[in-house]
């Protein structure tokens, strides 16, 4: 396992339940994921490295969790030395990697999404934005962590923005148009041809409760989406993934591995805010909570295309919400060294380590997102519950969360435009 958030710590607790798997190691890895797999200290983003590591543990698989190593090559450098890898080559991670390169796969490919202008010179990207209505979307194009992307109401902000992205050399602003409605993650399994859908999912990404202040990696999700119109997932697979991963196929760079679609819900149906190459992060916790599929052998089915022989999948019955308690000052500045004390938890509950390290006997926090509070539970008002339960076992000095994961879904708030 190449990762080291809750993200990562939910795949190997997974994973771990395939009693096919015998043994797993994780680089970087941290506090949690230690208590699964053996931590080696090595550079995710480096091929050499990773292929060393894979050789001297004789892995048989290797899962890749964020998309930096994808980007660099990490999924072609382990194949190249004949190890399975679950993920897409650094051609196909472009589908995150480059949001122009996503729109064009997905203008051939036919699927719907906003529509877009590209821009390298900020006086021609100013004039468009002034030129077009609220509110204002510009994303840099390349990998951003979260961080690229500006939406709202202000032209003079977004240009400014806009700017701000076109000083660095040779980079790339996308101006797109707003897309309105509900958003969802829908995640799906991919070999290269044969496309399974996992459970919808939604993610919360401002900092604060009712979707305020800053942008961050995720502070909770939940799944499935009991708001979600019957016939969805099927929908999405048809007019989306199967499309978009034929047009990676056709291209001769075949997507293997996860396919992660950003989607809202908008008064024309699905349309694509954006694609990521690997799981998404707080919504892996949610979806493999719910999963009892052994895990070891659908990824590797994925990474030796026989996903077409795997039986449907099967879930628990209910849903699963994650909160996501974040260190003091996050996402700005986080507060590093506190120590990370976690109580009894109620039945259910499994809390799943981000930013840990371990000193000495202790655990204490060592990146902003520190843990993942994650709970199953026979609907969605019970997993909810179980999980605010979870969070108050949790101490950490100056540790934040929001308040209203999943509640306007448990409350019959969200409606379709
Ligand atoms: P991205 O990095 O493309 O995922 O964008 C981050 C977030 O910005 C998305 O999850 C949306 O909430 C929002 N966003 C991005 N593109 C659009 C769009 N075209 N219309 C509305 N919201 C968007
Ligand atoms: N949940 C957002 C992401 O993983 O990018």
């Amino acid at each position: 396992m190449l990762g080291s958030g809750a993200r990562e710590h939910a795949l190997l607790l997974a994973l771990s339940r395939d009693l096919s798997v015998t043994g797993m190691v994780c680089a970087p890895g941290n506090a949690g994921t230690a208590q699964l797999a053996e931590s080696y200290p090595v550079a995710v983003d480096d091929p050499a490295a990773v292929v060393a590591l894979a050789q001297e543990v004789a892995a048989d698989l290797v899962v890749v969790g964020p998309e930096v190593p994808l980007v660099a090559g990490v999924a072609d450098a382990l194949r190249d030395a004949g190890i399975a890898c679950f993920g897409p080559s650094a051609a196909a991670a472009q589908i995150e990697g480059s949001k122009s390169f996503a729109k064009q796969v997905m203008r051939d490919a036919g699927v719907a999404t906003a529509d877009a202008a590209v821009f390298t010179d900020a006086d021609a990207c100013a004039a468009h934005l002034r030129s077009a209505p609220p509110p204002y979307v510009v994303k840099a194009d390349g990998l951003a962590a979260g961080k690229g992307v500006h939406v709202g109401s202000h032209v003079e902000v977004a240009i400014a923005f806009a700017r701000d992205v076109l000083s660095a050399p040779g980079s790339v602003a996308v101006v797109e148009a707003y897309l309105d409605g509900p958003e969802v993650s829908l995640f799906a399994l991919s070999d290269g041809s044969t496309v399974v859908p996992l459970l919808p999912a939604q993610d919360f990404k401002r900092v604060g409760d009712g979707d305020q202040g800053p942008n961050t990696g995720g502070m909770g999700a939940y799944a499935p989406l009991p708001w979600l119109p019957d016939g969805t997932v099927a929908q999405v697979q048809r007019e989306v993934l199967q499309p978009v991963v034929e047009e990676m196929a056709r291209r001769g760079t075949p997507f293997t591995g996860l396919l992660y679609a950003g989607l809202a819900m908008t008064s024309s149906g699905p349309q694509v805010i954006e694609f990521n190459c690997r799981f998404g992060d707080p919504e892996t916790q949610v979806v493999l909570a719910l999963l009892e599929t052994p895990l070891a052998q659908l990824l590797l089915a994925c990474a030796t295309g026989r996903l077409d022989e795997a039986g449907p999948l099967q879930w628990r019955e209910g849903s699963a919400v994650t909160v996501v308690v974040a260190a003091e000052g996050y996402p700005g500045a986080p507060a590093a060294g506190d120590p990370v004390e976690v109580g009894a938890l109620p039945e259910g509950v499994q809390v799943l380590h981000a930013g840990t390290r371990r000193e000495g006997g202790a655990v204490v926090a060592s990146g902003g997102r520190v843990l993942s509070v994650t709970a199953a539970g026979d609907d969605l008002r019970q997993a909810r519950e179980r999980a605010y339960r979870g969070v108050d076992a949790v101490s950490l000095r100056g540790g934040h969360w929001r308040t209203d994961i999943a509640l306007a879904a448990v409350e019959g708030r969200i409606s379709l435009p």
